[in-house]
């Protein structure tokens, strides 16, 4: 596990400003992870998936629940790491040079909140030691968020 990246996200999260936190976290995570071209948040609203905070191109904004790997994944409430999005039914390509995709739920208590999407133009780029890290981040994001007033 990438204990530093964890521990990064940990003091990022003590800003008391919920915007600017999230916003930092999700420079912070874009930024430090190699072979990487997207970063960010889905956030649950009105029974769909909107686009949160990120880092990349241009993403789609609005996702249904059980489409795409994100809409799967918070569906499922299950991590999904793709080898190759291209084979994955029912992907969604909002960066066509993106090749695989981990996406994680976020969850707070028992409550789904969102998911948190990391995209690569690598095949098979995520490893079982990313999911741990992330997993442990996305917790911490979880625990934070409940706080969070953002408005989407
Ligand atoms: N590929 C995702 C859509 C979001 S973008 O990758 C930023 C999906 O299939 O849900």
């Amino acid at each position: 596990m990438n204990n530093t990246l964890i521990n990064q996200t940990k003091t990022i999260l003590q800003e008391e400003d919920d915007l600017a936190a999230i916003y930092n976290l999700v420079s912070l995570l874009f930024n430090e992870t190699e072979d990487i071209n997207w970063l960010g948040l889905y956030l649950y609203k009105n029974n769909e998936l909107v686009l949160g905070p990120f880092q990349g191109k241009v993403a789609c904004t609005h996702i249904q629940i059980n489409n795409g790997v994100c809409g799967t994944s918070f569906y499922l409430n299950q991590i999904l790491n793709i080898e190759n999005v291209h084979e994955f039914k029912g992907h969604i390509a909002c960066d066509s040079a993106s090749n695989s995709e981990l996406v994680l739920p976020i969850n707070y208590l028992e409550k789904r909140i969102g998911v948190l999407d990391i995209d690569s133009t690598s095949f098979n780029r995520f490893s079982k030691d990313d999911e741990e890290t992330f997993n442990e981040i996305t917790k911490l994001i979880g625990q934070r968020i409940k706080n969070i007033n953002i408005q989407i």
